[in-house]
């Protein structure tokens, strides 16, 4: 699958079109990936951020990047774990789904994504890996050359032995 890759890097580093924000529903910043992506973005990010009214729980908003390498920033919330028994599986696809969505009304070539909800949101590692590379190779299949390069972007070495596990296992199949 030559147009998904594995990344270890800080995303706010990357020259893509779009990075992905695991942000939460008010939108207006957080800690983790949404802190670093805000502190690199600047404070314009949080203006236009602040015109959106929030974003539900599995949806996505677009912004532009400003001081960002990327164009645009996709702010997506995903679900807090609760056992898994709070659709939170679904939830977090249509994070992908939704985000990839907006990707193709907006042209975008190349995206970066964080392990969404993995951090603070406590979404199960192991759990949440496949789901992403799962959804977003549906959405590469079922919309082909829409993307050039779908970049899941680890932080942790934790992430990162998990999606080189789960790739593996997944594209062995
Ligand atoms: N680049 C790439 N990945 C990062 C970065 C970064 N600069 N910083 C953190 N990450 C990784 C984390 O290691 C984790 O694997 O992003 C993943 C998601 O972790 P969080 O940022 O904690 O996001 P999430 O679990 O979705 O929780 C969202 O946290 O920061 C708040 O405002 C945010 O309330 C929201 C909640």
């Amino acid at each position: 699958m030559q147009n998904i890759e594995i990344l270890q890097a800080n995303i706010v580093t990357l020259k893509v079109d779009a990075i992905v924000n695991a942000a939460n529903s008010s939108l207006l910043g957080g800690g983790g990936v949404d802190g670093a992506i805000h502190q690199a973005a600047g404070p314009e990010l949080l203006a236009e951020c602040k015109t959106l009214n929030g974003c539900p729980t599995g949806e996505a908003k677009i912004t532009q990047g400003y001081n960002l390498a990327a164009k645009y920033v996709i702010h997506t919330v995903g679900p807090i774990w609760h056992g898994g028994n709070n659709n939170e599986p679904n939830l977090l696809a249509n994070c992908y789904k939704n985000s990839l969505a907006l990707a193709a009304t907006h042209k975008i070539k190349t995206i970066a994504f964080p392990a969404i909800s993995c951090g603070v949101y406590g979404y199960p590692i192991d759990a949440a890996v496949p789901l992403a590379i799962k959804t977003v190779y549906q959405h590469l299949q079922k919309n082909k050359h829409t993307l050039d390069k779908v970049y899941f972007t680890c932080y942790g070495e934790d992430i990162l032995q998990a999606y080189v596990k789960s790739f593996a296992s997944f594209f062995k199949e």
